[in-house]
């Protein structure tokens, strides 16, 4: 008995020797990313013009870097906390922390150097070398093309600044760790050429991050074998949970009955000035998809997505839009 309890004891504390050893690894080895590149920006117009569309309405970088009001309808951004950061996404709407979106206008980024916003937006650390937590889809716009990045910090670069400072993210245990292995190299690509739509679509629907959002988790990951199938929960902060939309082409539970004209008036409808987002009381359907920002994007860009989204294999998947506060009940597998 004696014995076996020694051995008992020296395994235990191989394992705990172990861990702990596994844990300094991940730490000190991790993120494995390149050093920042070193690259000078030029501030064409073309390119601060192209940056402003892909951060507003195709990326929608400015959605999440200002702060919402999340007491109207899409939570519209807050007059005068435009790329200043501060929004939360934290454990209430399923993240594994509490992360914060960082301020974007020079007041924060003027220390930065372009090759250390590029390795931020395409690899997911900060300018110390630290991992962001894929709140921002960093890995999408990993495969963007190089100069489509360029312009938008080229946008960046003309920002108003607005003054304040951001409190640090913070990931719970295990996620703390995790993290570090998180970031990765980019893989960038060269921008497909309009006509070929398809091709093209898939591109703008990666840099839109479409997939972020539409794909169900389960533990906390993604279930890629349902992408774009929807079903992804969103807590809100009026009350009551908001699932996204089936956007495959299943015709019965996606939009496989849409037409392009249908898709596009849908976003389009968010674009006329004399849209007023609605005031959301307590326990009222919300919702978190950016209709406002994406309302913003070409035609030619929508129906380039729905060509891309028509192409691809339809998954039967019928989702509630929204379940009010009074009559939810946890999901199966909580994340
Ligand atoms: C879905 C929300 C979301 C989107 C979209 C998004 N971000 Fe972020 N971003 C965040 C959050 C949250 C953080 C902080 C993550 C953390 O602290 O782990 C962040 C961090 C950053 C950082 C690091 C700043 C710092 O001080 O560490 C940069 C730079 C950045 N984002 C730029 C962008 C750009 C440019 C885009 C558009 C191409 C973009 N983000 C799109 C949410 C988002
Ligand atoms: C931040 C999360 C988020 C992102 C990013 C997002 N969506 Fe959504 N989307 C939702 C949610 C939640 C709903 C359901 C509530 C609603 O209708 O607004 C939704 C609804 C929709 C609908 C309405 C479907 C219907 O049956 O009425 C369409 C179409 C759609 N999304 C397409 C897209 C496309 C295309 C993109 C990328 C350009 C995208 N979404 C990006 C969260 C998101």
């Amino acid at each position: 008995m004696k014995k076996f309890l020694r051995i008992l004891a020296y395994v235990l504390l191989i394992l705990v020797v172990g861990i702990i050893g596994l844990i300094s690894y991940v730490k000190l080895a991790f993120p494995k990313v390149d050093d920042a590149p070193d690259i000078r920006i030029e501030l064409t117009p073309e390119r601060i013009s192209r940056g402003q569309y892909l951060a507003n309405s195709v990326a929608a970088c400015m959605d999440c870097h200002s702060t919402r009001d999340w007491g109207k309808f899409s939570g519209p951004l807050k007059d005068g906390s435009y790329g200043g950061g501060g929004e939360v996404f934290n454990q209430k709407m399923g993240f594994p922390g509490t992360y914060i979106s960082k301020n974007l206008t020079p007041y924060a980024l003027k220390n930065w150097t372009d090759g250390e916003i590029f390795r931020a937006i395409t690899s997911g650390v900060n300018k110390d070398g630290k991992a962001l937590f894929p709140v921002m889809p960093y890995h999408n716009y990993a495969r963007a093309d190089r100069e489509d990045i360029y312009a938008i910090i080229a946008y960046l670069r003309t920002l108003e600044s607005v003054e304040s400072d951001v409190p640090p993210s913070r990931s719970d245990f295990p996620m703390n760790i995790i993290i570090n292995v998180i970031p990765k190299n980019p893989s960038l690509s060269d921008k497909p050429d309009p006509s070929d739509k398809i091709k093209y679509g898939g591109y703008i629907t990666n840099l839109a991050s479409c997939i972020e959002c539409h794909t169900p988790m389960e533990k906390g990951k993604p279930v890629l074998s349902r992408a774009f199938a929807g079903g992804r929960e969103f807590g809100l902060p009026t009350g009551g949970f908001v699932h996204s939309a089936n956007i495959t082409p299943d015709k019965v539970t996606g939009i496989g009955n849409w037409t392009e004209e249908a898709f596009i008036t849908r976003f389009k409808a968010y674009a006329d000035s004399s849209f007023i987002p609605p005031e959301i009381h307590h326990g009222e359907f919300n919702t978190l998809m950016p209709w406002m920002m994406y309302s913003g994007m070409k035609e030619e860009d929508l129906a380039a997505i729905f060509a891309y989204l028509q192409s691809l294999q339809p998954i039967h998947h019928k989702v509630e839009r929204f379940t009010s506060v009074s009559d939810y009940s946890p999901p199966p597998t909580p994340n």
